[in-house]
């Protein structure tokens, strides 16, 4: 009987300690931190808020005042584009124009094909900053032609999502006249300093293509090569001997060079130098150093090692991912046989179906915490898409949708 009373008074006591949080209560907790990207206390105001939208069954609500925590933005928006925006793919790249061109276009509801297709950019509007506080915000010096911007703002202080301002039309620096000029190309994401920093340095500017596809289409090159297709597009500097062996190119090299020496044409008048992107059109100069004919010189580099290799003369690009394998597996839709410049790449891409399927899986990961492998979770992934496509490529709503799913608590 005595030991019946201690051990009643203890759980009594354990009770008062820690008070059992109802199911929904948990569920309410846990919708915010993974939208939030960060813990919360039990007793945090906004869950108030929360459960009285889900106590009236409108889980719907409840996630809306989630990604209203300026930490949706400032973290878990944030983080996610971190990653996607340099090549070793770690959140240490701190804040630059490509991961606040992704918040931006999170807050402000816009279409998320934007994010390869858009002619802006965000930068801090410095009235909103706390008076102690200095950024340096010089577009020539400060934005176009390196991060000075980006790196004064990135401080845990202050709430970044709420300062950006969106400014229209992306800028580059033509050197000859020392001023800033519109981009005469621009696509969003793909024309940021960071991204054209991180894959168009040195190289054959085929690394942009590669990365494009594993940033926005979550395919890593050896998982869209295609050996059947044609390989006119290769360039000159690929042997089609390698170790004196044709069949070595036939069923290795042409997979991967097809689809991408296809595409790079794309990015053929761009290139980084001094640190900067530079476009060639935007340079107005008949031959601007690292430029022949208007292409910049790595396009055609190596050409002596197969002569009747393609030779790139304009940015014009084709698309060669559309063999029977890669046309289910990207879903291409609209204009996306080919065209010219990086924009209408990226238009291409951003309206494939592999783009929305693609997103799915960034924003589940982000908020679930857990894998999504899309070829494994096919209709999962695609009931996901086609509400994300008739809310308009919305992504804060399909943050909010994937977070809802009891897909994301398993
Ligand atoms: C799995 C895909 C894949 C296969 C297979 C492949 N490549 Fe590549 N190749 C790439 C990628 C991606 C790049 C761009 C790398 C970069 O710039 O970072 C590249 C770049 C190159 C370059 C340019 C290197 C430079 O920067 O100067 C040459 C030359 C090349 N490949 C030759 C070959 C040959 C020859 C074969 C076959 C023996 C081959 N590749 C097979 C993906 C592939």
């Amino acid at each position: 009987m005595n030991s019946f009373l201690i051990l009643l008074a203890c759980a009594i006591v354990s009770f008062r300690a820690a008070p059992v949080l109802a199911q929904t209560e948990v569920e309410t907790k846990k919708l915010l931190e993974r939208l939030s990207g960060t813990k919360v206390p039990f007793d945090d105001a906004r869950l108030e808020k929360m459960k009285a939208q889900t106590a009236a069954g409108n889980w719907q609500g409840a996630a809306e005042i989630a990604t209203s925590d300026p930490n949706f933005l400032n973290v878990t928006i944030k983080q996610m584009a971190q990653k996607m925006s340099t090549r070793d793919e770690s959140i240490a790249a701190g804040l630059n124009d490509f991961v606040t061109f992704f918040m931006g276009v999170v807050r402000d509801d816009m279409d998320a094909r934007k994010l390869l297709t858009g002619d802006f950019f965000y930068m801090a509007d410095v009235s909103k900053l706390p008076a102690d506080i200095t950024v340096r915000a010089d577009l020539q010096t400060d934005f176009v032609q390196n991060n000075n911007h980006y790196s004064d703002l990135d401080r845990v202080a202050l709430d970044i999502g709420a300062i950006l301002k969106k400014e229209s039309g992306q800028m580059l620096l033509q050197t000859s006249t020392n001023t800033i000029v519109y981009n005469p190309d621009p696509a969003g994401l793909l024309t940021t300093r960071t991204f054209i920093n991180a894959h168009a340095i040195a190289g054959t500017n085929r690394r942009p293509v590669e990365f494009t596809f594993r940033e926005f289409m979550c395919l890593g090159i050896d998982e869209w090569s295609d050996t059947t297709v044609s390989d006119a597009r290769i360039g000159r500097d690929i042997d089609r001997f390698p170790g004196g062996d044709h069949t070595k190119f036939q069923v290795s090299c042409k997979g991967c060079h097809t689809g991408m020496d296809g595409f790079r044409g794309a990015f053929a008048k761009w290139n980084l130098i001094d640190g900067r992107p530079v476009q060639f059109d935007a340079m107005n100069e008949a031959n601007y150093s690292g430029f022949s004919d208007g292409i910049a010189a790595k396009m055609n580099g190596n050409g002596t090692v197969f002569f009747n290799g393609f030779v790139t003369k304009d940015s014009s690009w084709v698309n060669n991912a559309r063999g029977p394998a890669n046309e289910s597996l990207l879903g291409w839709r609209g204009m996306a046989d080919g065209g010219f410049g990086v924009k209408s790449f990226g238009e291409a891409v951003s309206n494939s179906s592999r783009f929305s399927q693609c997103l799915v899986k960034r924003a589940f990961e982000a908020v679930c915490r857990h894998e999504l492998v899309i070829k494994d979770r096919k209709g999962y992934v695609q009931e996901q898409v086609t509400r994300f496509e008739s809310n308009k490529y919305n992504l804060k709503k399909l943050f909010q949708s994937v977070a809802l799913s009891k897909e994301c608590a398993q």
